[in-house]
């Protein structure tokens, strides 16, 4: 450490560092807009002058390196006149109006002029002659800039990109690109690093945001996420090819990822900002090689397992939710038992999306997780009244899901050759007969009713057609699911409402008419304007309701039940102390990772219940400090996304094998398409001069 002499105040500093970070680490302000901790010094706005013994006259503090013994001041009349100069240089190069900008408020310029007592009605406006860079997802507007050079530093040596430099037009010099690009065509990384230095309103987000949303805002896939997988940390390992200690984030926060990899409803792409540029991060398939490459198996190694607590937990239900709850207690000490009513484990991932989806070698080997982690199973064992277990447990988790189909009331629903979407599935999971005809009509379009329009076709039916209430264009099930059905030969009829089904002694057709628009009234109804004389008869023999499931409850359970027949919760507890609840009973039908999303809430609840402090988290990987570096890739933002094997749609119609390959070598390079949002969170934030301790204010 190098000892040195601030103003009188005595400090200590690492060999190396400037005189202004010896200043600023020991909490004493010297004013400075062009200096960055985490960029190499510049020197460019002089601000930062000191004086030291033995040197004529003030020089700049960033680049004077900290030397045994020095003595500094930090003000004098010389210093302050040279300041004043220097912030008059700036305040002109920035011609604009602070009321304007967006950065209002959160802008290290504007405090500085509070600081300096400076005014700016020095700023004299005028419009600079520098090119605008607008993208989704950055925006460089420089008539703001001051030429502090913190984003052409930040791009070049912290991210090691290179695409920031300085270009000179009608005598000015400016920020901007190699021929003026725009950043899309400049091989940008879009990492965000130039916004997150620029101490001025001149190069920002294009969203807005406050202090408070800002990590949503800018990782919004791990906001998406309804778990809140820490979405680009597992990327990034993905991209290096370490599967192992990606799968390991992956598991923090989801236990079956090789189903989810498959079937997750994968909100986070939606949200991905790649895709406001070009196209989303195939987020999903990159979890799915993730889980499937990973030899390490450092999540099983690393698990937490908190001492026995002497405490029993009941789970009733062994779908995703249920499982998920028993191995997060179970973690936590308390002995879980699940008891699930049917011959597997699984719930939906076991009985309802059908095989070519999500093979059932994969959930059996994560369903058995629960037991590899201490769980107790007890297949075969319904459950009607869970008070009665009480009497044995310390509490009780209900997670039945919903596995109830709904029969809409209209004409011939009764008919035979009307069946339910749950049994259906369920049926053709277990290889038994359907009771499904040659000509199908699924009425519903979900994912689910897809799922059941596919089966169908691949039980051999001689036609499939689904029909929806919505739009094509607002139909509720995933894009490929559509498509994919479509290439497998299912007729698909968006925006058609069901008028009845017909036939004496069984089904014989199917009464449709064309909708014009269709909202739902306070009571969840559909009302639904119809086209006139619309009206078509197709002839089926079969019709398989697939609007949705709701809970197998009746009074019996002694539970209060609200809409949809699911479980009232508050904090996660059903009416009877005790006795708690979470996943698609609680919430209707959702997807598997927000069935798990909701058991992990659960979970916490319930461990607090039981006399724990709830912190259901866990570290499976000690995480590394990333590396800032994401060098230049020629055209990194237009490299195309990565897209799975699929069989083709003829082999995909005859037989239940698995449609997706997934991505298998092309996982680590669409991985490292990943702007690594979460980077910028790295850079050290503004510190102002109003949070130094011995500040002197000018
Ligand atoms: Fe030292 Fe800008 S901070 S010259």
């Amino acid at each position: 450490m190098i000892h040195l002499t601030i103003d009188g105040h005595s400090v200590f500093v690492e060999e190396g560092q400037s005189v202004l970070e010896a200043a600023l680490q020991n909490n004493i302000y010297i004013p400075h807009l062009c200096h960055h901790p985490d960029l190499p010094e510049l020197g460019s706005c002089r601000l930062c002058l000191v004086e030291t013994d033995g040197t004529e006259g003030p020089q700049p503090s960033c680049s004077m390196t900290a030397e045994e013994g020095m003595v500094v001041r930090t003000r004098s009349e010389q210093i302050d006149h040279l300041r004043s100069l220097s912030m008059e240089l700036l305040m002109a190069a920035h011609p604009e109006h602070c009321t304007s900008c967006p950065k209002y408020g959160r802008c290290e310029m504007q405090l500085l002029i509070q600081y300096m007592d400076a005014t700016a009605a020095r700023m004299h406006l005028r419009v600079k002659k520098t090119p605008k860079n607008v993208t989704p997802l950055l925006e460089h507007e420089m008539n703001r800039c001051v030429l502090c050079g913190r984003c052409v530093r930040a791009c070049k040596d912290l991210r090691g990109v290179g695409v920031l430099q300085y270009n000179k037009a009608d005598m000015e010099t400016y920020v901007g690109t190699l021929h003026d690009k725009l950043l899309t065509e400049a091989d940008c990384r879009f990492c965000g690093a130039c916004a997150e230095v620029c101490p001025t309103g001149a190069i920002r987000d294009v969203v807005n945001f406050d202090a408070t949303e800002k990590r949503d805002v800018l990782i919004p896939c791990v906001a998406t996420c309804p778990a809140h997988a820490e979405i680009p940390t597992y990327v990034r390992y993905a991209a290096q090819g370490e599967y192992g200690k990606a799968n390991a984030v992956i598991h923090e926060k989801l236990p079956f990822p090789e189903a989810l990899g498959r079937v997750c409803t994968h909100k986070c792409e939606m949200e991905c900002r790649h895709g406001v540029v070009t196209d989303a991060v195939s987020i999903r398939e990159v979890k799915r090689v993730s889980a499937e490459k990973d030899e390490d198996l450092l999540w099983k190694k690393n698990a937490k397992q908190l001492p026995a607590t002497g405490k029993n937990v009941a789970v009733v239900g062994g779908g995703p939710s249920g499982l998920t709850v028993a191995m997060l207690l179970q973690k936590q000490g308390h002995a879980v038992t699940v008891y699930e009513a049917r011959e597997k484990t699984g719930g939906q991932m076991q009985y309802g999306i059908p095989a070519y989806r999500l093979p059932r070698n994969v959930v059996d080997k994560e369903c058995h997780y629960a037991e590899e982690f201490g769980v107790t199973v007890e297949t075969g064992t319904p459950i009607d009244r869970p008070q009665d277990l009480l009497k044995d447990c310390d509490a009780v988790v209900m997670a039945i899901g919903t596995t109830a189909g709904i029969r809409l009331p209209m004409e011939g629903s009764e008919l035979p050759g009307t069946l339910l979407n749950s049994d259906f599935l369920k049926a053709a999971s277990e290889g038994r007969k359907t009771g499904m005809g040659k000509n199908v009509i699924v009425l519903g379009g979900g994912n689910v009713a897809f799922d059941c329009a596919r089966t169908a076709v691949r039980l051999g039916a001689e036609s499939v057609t689904l029909a929806c209430l919505e739009a094509r264009e607002n139909m509720l099930a995933d894009e490929e699911e559509i498509c994919e059905a479509i290439e497998e030969g299912v007729t698909v009829l968006p925006a058609r409402s069901f008028e009845g089904i017909l036939g004496q002694d069984a089904v014989s057709g199917m009464k449709l008419m064309t909708v014009k628009s269709f909202t739902f009234d306070e009571n969840r109804r559909a009302v639904i304007e119809k086209e006139p004389g619309s009206e078509v008869e197709l002839a089926v023999d079969t019709v398989i309701f697939a609007v949705g499931q709701r809970p197998a409850l009746t009074e019996d359970c002694g539970l209060e039940r609200g809409r949809g027949n699911t479980l009232i919760t508050r904090d996660g507890m059903t009416s009877v102390p005790g006795i708690f609840a979470c996943g698609d009973v609680v919430s209707g039908t959702k997807s598997v990772v927000e069935a798990i999303a909701s058991a992990r809430e659960t979970a916490r609840a319930v461990d607090r219940y039981l006399g724990g402090d709830g912190g259901i988290e866990e570290t499976l990987l000690e995480r590394e400090a990333h590396d800032p570096v994401l060098g230049c890739v020629p055209d990194f933002i237009h490299r195309p996304r990565r897209a799975p094997e699929l069989l083709s749609a003829e082999e995909r119609k005859t037989s239940f094998t698995q449609v997706s390959a997934g991505l298998q070598d092309k996982a680590s390079e669409e991985a490292s398409r990943c702007l690594q949002c979460d980077l910028r969170f790295d850079i050290h934030p503004p510190r102002s001069w109003n949070q130094y301790q011995k500040e002197e204010r000018a």
